[in-house]
């Protein structure tokens, strides 16, 4: 092993303006090729790989170092950049025109045979491997494509939110608990036997306590800790950008949103977003089924009314307050059949959904199928249905019917293969009930989080509980191709409005006290108004990069159970450990370790 000289490019650098220059490239061998007296060894760094070509006739020094190349080794070659021949040009190669032909080359480390293969355009090892291994998988091009990406998504935001004038600032990660609602992450108090850190699940409270500083525009690229199902698109930690903004509108915030958003998809992808349209949440559940609608392809429902029917089942729904809504399926009614109808069904019942009715549209006006039998001048109601479409129907409590048929529009979707690849389908939704019934804790709870501001016509529902559910808030979410990318509302600056909010989700004065009296404290001194948004920043990536999963842009990510199969986090600490933090464990032993899967 010799001492290392100072390289003059990286590997992805070289182009036919280098020929005849001498360079020193250092990296991994990505690939060998030993054509008995001709040899190829293709070097990769973090830029890109280039092709080291070797021949017997070389300096016998540099052929036998050569020759000890493997898979994986690190070495440095320094050498001259040749023209390849006309025939021997690779145009998928970036240093595809040129090769480097070596005056030395030293072998700087060698590896054990590796877990999986790191070159090649996807490899077949299991997550869980990949996991184990996170370090040799990070080596990957694609991954390490996607820390480019998210490299450049950070110096964007930073560079867009400086230019509208805000401040970068940290808050606590040790703290108390905050109110977005899942459970939190506790760290015990040494100095404080019996007392509990909760590490931050959103710095909400802080972020709202700095306009009361009158730092006027805040915000941070924060660690955020949530401890719940995990899903493709949920960390335990994640990433968010998170900002708040005094004397702000509701539509000044979606402006902010919206310059970020063009900012950083021209920076990272050179892609023009224009200008993003905006649903009320009404609108996005009546004709999506979902509060985070995938805009990019139709299939959008359309409700029915149905008080004309005598088919007992949907009767009963219409009768218990339900609604009844169609989707209506282009060409569907020659290529679907029964067995995947029934399918279908399946898929609404695990909505809690009773079922479907399908018809298939005639060219006389009428239906086939169920929906035939049933028709009370149903198809009359549907725009658009012509011969040869699938229209299917549910019914039930408007909940299910959302859920069940939302969730089959995107299943039909994917299904059919119609949603365009490539695009970005940006709305904003707002307008968001300021409170959703908890069936389970059977109380309401706010659908963002306590802080939203209700809107102002709707501030005297607060005192009549039956009527919450129809109190409308100032909040606000941006959604891409189906998934929440961001949320944020303009939150309540006057310390009254805010206890008659607590009080409304059941809080009494000391229970609100208790949990967020510095906040209530901070209102009554002269609080700006004052609203803000976080954005997922690991979803942002994920949209970058192409991914549907969030492991794909997290460097050492947690398996959908919460470990992390590398590190072999979480862990049991000794007993003298616990002792010092007052901790006494009450499971016998934990399970046994290593048997997670990704
Ligand atoms: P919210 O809880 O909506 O708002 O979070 C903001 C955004 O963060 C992303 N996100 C997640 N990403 C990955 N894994 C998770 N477990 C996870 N949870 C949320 C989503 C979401 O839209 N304090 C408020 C913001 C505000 O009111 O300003 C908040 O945290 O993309």
């Amino acid at each position: 092993m010799s001492s290392i000289a100072l390289r003059t490019h990286h590997c992805g650098d070289l182009r036919a303006e280098h020929v005849g220059q001498t360079v020193i490239l250092q990296g991994w061998v990505h690939s060998v090729r030993d054509r008995g007296g001709v040899m190829f060894l293709v070097l990769r760094d973090r830029g890109g790989t280039t092709q080291i070509t070797l021949d017997e006739r070389i300096d016998a020094e540099v052929w036998a170092v050569a020759r000890q190349a493997r898979l994986e080794y690190v070495l440095e070659v320094e050498g001259t950049v040749h023209a390849r021949g006309p025939g021997a040009i690779n145009a998928k190669m970036a240093t595809g025109e040129i090769e480097v032909l070596p005056s030395r080359i030293a072998l700087l480390n060698r590896t054990k045979p590796l877990p999986f293969a790191i070159g090649g355009a996807a490899t077949e090892a299991t997550e869980e491997v990949r996991l184990k291994h996170r370090y040799l998988d990070l080596r990957r091009p694609q991954l390490q494509r996607n820390f480019v990406l998210r490299h450049k998504l950070y110096q964007a935001t930073r560079r867009c939110l400086d230019g509208h004038g805000f401040l970068e600032v940290e808050t606590p990660i040790l703290n108390r608990s905050t109110p977005e609602g899942a459970r939190d992450y506790l760290v015990p108090s040494r100095v404080h036997p019996g007392h509990w850190y909760a590490l931050p699940q959103s710095p909400q409270i802080f972020k709202q306590l700095l306009m009361v500083s009158g730092f006027d525009r805040y915000f941070q690229v924060c660690k955020c800790f949530r401890d719940e199902d995990l899903r493709a698109d949920r960390q335990p930690e994640f990433t968010q950008i998170d900002m708040e903004i005094s004397f702000a509108t509701n539509e000044l915030v979606r402006e902010v949103g919206s310059s970020l958003i063009r900012d950083v998809w021209r920076e990272v992808l050179g892609h023009e977003v224009g200008e993003i349209p905006v649903l009320t949440y009404h609108e996005a559940m009546d004709r999506f089924g979902r509060d985070a609608p995938d805009m990019r392809f139709g299939l959008e429902h359309t409700t029915v009314d149905w008080s004309a029917s005598d088919f007992v089942p949907i009767q009963r729904a219409v009768e218990a307050g339900g609604i009844v809504k169609a989707m209506v399926i282009p060409g569907g009614a020659g290529d679907t059949s029964r067995k995947k109808l029934d399918g279908y069904t399946k898929f609404v019942k695990r909505y809690r959904l009773g079922g479907l009715l399908w018809g298939k549209a005639q060219a006389e006006g009428g239906m086939s199928g169920p929906l035939g039998k049933v028709d009370a001048g149903l198809r009359a109601q549907i725009p658009g249905v012509s011969e040869g479409d699938l229209v299917l129907v549910a019914a039930g409590p408007a909940k299910h019917v959302h859920a069940g048929l939302g969730r089959l529009r995107e299943h039909i979707a994917r299904e059919r293969d119609i949603i365009p690849a490539g695009t970005f389908a940006f709305v904003w939704v707002v307008n968001f009930p300021a409170f959703e019934y908890d069936e389970d804790g059977e109380r309401w709870v706010a659908m963002h989080h306590p802080f939203t501001k209700p809107v102002d016509e709707h501030l005297h529902l607060l005192e009549t509980p039956e009527r919450l559910g129809e109190v409308l808030s100032d909040a606000y979410d941006i959604v891409c191709n189906g998934s929440e990318i961001g949320g944020g509302s303009i939150r309540i600056h006057d310390d009254k409005e805010q206890s008659r909010v607590f009080s409304a989700l059941g809080l009494t004065e000391a229970e609100a006290r208790n949990k967020f009296g510095f906040l209530l404290d901070a209102l009554q001194y002269g609080a700006p108004p004052h609203g803000g948004i976080a954005m997922g920043l690991d979803r942002w990536a994920m949209l970058l990069a192409g991914t549907e999963n969030i492991r794909d842009v997290i460097a050492f990510p947690k398996t959908t159970s919460a470990s992390d199969l590398m590190a072999e986090a979480p862990n049991t600490v000794d007993s003298q450990q616990l002792a010092e933090l007052f901790v006494a464990n009450v499971v016998p032993e934990p399970a046994e370790e290593g048997t997670d899967s990704a």
